[in-house]
């Protein structure tokens, strides 16, 4: 991973760390790891349990060139990197939920938030934050979590993961991804998304600002947005939201 790895024991937030580093100036690929975070945050103003020592939260500066509405391609490469690398370092079969949770054993091991900054109208920065449950075990769950949250070490039969080769090999295919796709665009890192989602083809209940459906998941659209097929049979494009396998 060609940028530079900032630890850090405790923080709120690697996300704002990271800002913090980007707003200064910092280049491209720097990142930022936490052993525990105090107010790690997840996808629509959700947080996210992050205990000290058993998982990997970290953050990423991107500085893509990249018109605003494209970046959900970029968690959705995101996603597709974590899982090779979780699938290589341990032998879990995890799978990609849409847009960009990593299940195992029907339950979340890992989740992305890609967070973006504007300058001018135009892209300034992307923060990409990935936090992977490696050695949570059931006790480390709150009540509420139970039942939702599952971890690398649940999964594998009770094996510690060793989080520094496991960040090593997501970093990795990070690199590899991004150089792929800057190379040759959205579609090689789409079809390694399709290959490893646990969405495509299964009904789904679709909860947007606009209320609710049911439909059948049959693809991904150029930008990322999952393609819905309804009872009627119409094709539609879900950008953002939450999709809930039924
Ligand atoms: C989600 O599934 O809702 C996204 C969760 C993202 C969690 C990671 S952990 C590292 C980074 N720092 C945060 O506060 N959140 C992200």
């Amino acid at each position: 991973w060609p940028g530079e790895i900032v630890r850090m024991n405790r923080v709120a937030s690697t996300q704002e760390e990271a800002k913090k580093l980007a707003e200064i100036g910092a280049p491209e690929g720097t990142t930022v790891m936490a052993e525990e975070q105090t107010g790690g945050r997840g996808r629509m103003g959700r947080k996210w349990h992050s205990p000290h020592g058993k998982g990997i939260w970290m953050s990423l500066v991107l500085r893509p060139e990249l018109p605003l509405a494209l970046t959900p391609q970029l968690t959705l490469l995101a996603g597709v990197a974590v899982c090779t690398a979780i699938r290589e370092v341990t032998g879990v079969p995890a799978g990609i939920k849409w847009p960009n949770d990593l299940l195992a054993g029907g339950r979340k091991i890992c989740g992305i938030l890609l967070e973006s900054s504007l300058r001018e109208g135009g892209l300034h920065y992307c923060i990409a934050g990935i936090g992977i449950a490696a050695n949570l075990t059931e006790a480390d769950y709150p009540e509420e979590l139970k039942g939702i949250g599952t971890s690398l070490l649940i999964e594998g039969g009770g094996i510690p993961v060793d989080r520094t080769r496991l960040a090593e090999a997501v970093l990795e295919e990070l690199e590899y991804l991004y150089a792929l796709y800057q190379e040759r665009g959205f579609q090689p890192v789409k079809e390694l998304w399709e290959s490893m989602s646990v969405t495509l083809g299964r009904q789904v209940s679709v909860n947007t600002p606009q209320g609710r459906t049911e439909a059948t998941a049959v693809g991904l659209d150029d930008n990322g947005g999952l393609l819905v097929r309804s009872g009627t049979g119409g094709i539609t494009s879900v950008l953002s939201g939450e999709v809930e396998m039924i």
